[in-house]
């Protein structure tokens, strides 16, 4: 434990597809069948917000459906028994990083449990089915509502934190992502750049990126993730 003294994880996809989440790029991607400029962009919302709306009130109801898997559960553990500074950084819009327990976890591409209210700018937890007539509990104005996502085009949140999380730690894990969408697939350059940080994949195969990390490791996440927490916390 004294090995480290602040940690940053980066989670993707495929930290969730034990639990039945499907990931993005895989064969049964959540892309397929739908092109993402007609789900997720702010211009799809703008042109057709029912079919956008669906789409997340589909993925948010899968939620109840779904529970974490002992990968969620094991960074939850580290995230309890870890004294050093550590943060938890999901690009997953699902629950199951806080439903596994974890605390320090910051949802960079946004929660499908909010609503972000366009005419207050409120986020509220919302869990139901999103449509137009849905009622921001901050405001109380109608139709004003939209998922908490964030779309291709928009801002990541979190990125002031986050940016600063990678120049100070001394470990960089990235676990169940392909490497694919940026901010998130530059955050292993940040960490080179800095210098210093050990750096480790853990993914199913390797990653667009895995040749930046100094070490790779390749199997399914519900193996992987518990046997390095164990490692660490050693
Ligand atoms: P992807 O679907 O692109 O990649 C998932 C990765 O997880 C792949 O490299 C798989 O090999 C790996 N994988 C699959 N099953 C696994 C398992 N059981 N254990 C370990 N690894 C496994 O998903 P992301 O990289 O998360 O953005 O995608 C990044 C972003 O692209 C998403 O956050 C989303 C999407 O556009 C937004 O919605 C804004």
């Amino acid at each position: 434990m004294a090995k480290y003294r602040s940690i940053v994880i980066l989670t993707g996809a495929g930290i969730s597809a034990e639990s039945g989440v499907p990931t993005f790029r895989g064969p049964d991607g959540l892309w397929e069948g739908h092109r993402v400029e007609d789900v997720a962009t702010p211009e799809a919302f703008a042109r057709d917000p029912a079919l956008v709306q669906q789409f997340y009130n589909q993925r948010r109801a899968g939620l109840a459906r779904v529970a974490p898997n002992p990968a969620h559960v094991a960074l939850a553990r580290l995230d309890a028994a870890f004294d050093g500074e550590l943060l938890i950084v999901t690009q997953n819009v699902d629950d199951l990083h806080e439903r596994g327990g974890a605390r320090r976890l910051l949802h960079m591409h946004g929660e499908l449990n909010k609503a972000w209210c366009l005419a207050c700018d409120a986020r509220s937890g919302w869990t139901a089915d999103l449509d137009d007539d849905s009622r921001c509990p901050s405001c109380g104005r109608a139709g004003h509502l939209r998922p908490d996502i964030v779309w291709f085009g928009e801002m990541p949140y979190g990125m002031e934190t986050i940016e600063a999380a990678l120049a100070r730690c001394d470990l960089f894990v990235s676990i169940g992502t392909s490497g694919n969408v940026y901010p998130a697939a530059g955050f292993i350059s940040t960490v080179r750049y800095h210098g210093r940080a050990h750096s480790l994949e853990l993914n199913l195969e390797p990653s667009g990126g895995t040749g930046w990390f100094r070490e790779a490791r390749h199997g399914p996440a519900s193996q992987l993730v518990p046997a390095w927490v164990d490692e660490v916390l050693d």
